[in-house]
């Protein structure tokens, strides 16, 4: 892509990065599957609506601290079965990846940096890491 990389962050590009991101995870085949099973192959539908307005939100809270998320980010994952640590290390690579397209270095990393946190923090959670050497 030779678009010029955005150094500063703002609402619309975080819009772009949220819609981008899901348009590859839906090209992904280990990823896809959750994302179609929970809203369906079509971005245009409601439930993807809502899912989108919701991310945005999430991450102008995550990166700008601002924006109205007043959720709990782990709870959708608490129902969804067979997720690995894998499949977050594939989540974040994706994320990478679609940072890498819209922003500058510095601001892959920072904003990277951020979702790797959170999806570790998931993993404990989740307890998808128990079986490393506790027994
Ligand atoms: C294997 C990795 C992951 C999978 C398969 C996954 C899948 C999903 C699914 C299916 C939903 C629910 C959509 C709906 O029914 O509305 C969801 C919601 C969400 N996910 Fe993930 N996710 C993953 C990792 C992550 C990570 C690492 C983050 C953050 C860094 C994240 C942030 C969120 C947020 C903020 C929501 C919305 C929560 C709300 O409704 O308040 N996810 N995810």
């Amino acid at each position: 892509m030779s678009q010029e990389l955005i150094e500063t962050i703002d609402r619309g590009s975080i819009e772009k990065l949220v819609r981008s991101f899901y348009a590859k995870v839906l090209e992904d085949k280990e990823l896809a599957p959750f994302f179609l099973n929970a809203l369906g192959d079509d971005m245009n539908n409601d439930k993807w609506y809502e899912h989108l307005i919701t991310l945005d939100n999430f991450w102008l809270g995550m990166i700008l601290e601002e924006g109205r998320y007043m959720g709990d980010p782990l709870l959708p994952h608490v129902f969804l079965p067979n997720l690995t640590p894998e499949l977050f290390d594939q989540w974040l690579k994706v994320f990478r990846e679609t940072l890498e397209e819209i922003y500058t270095p510095s601001n892959v990393r920072n904003i990277h940096g951020k979702a790797k946190a959170l999806s570790t923090r998931f993993i404990k959670d989740l307890e998808l890491d128990e079986n490393d050497d506790d027994w």
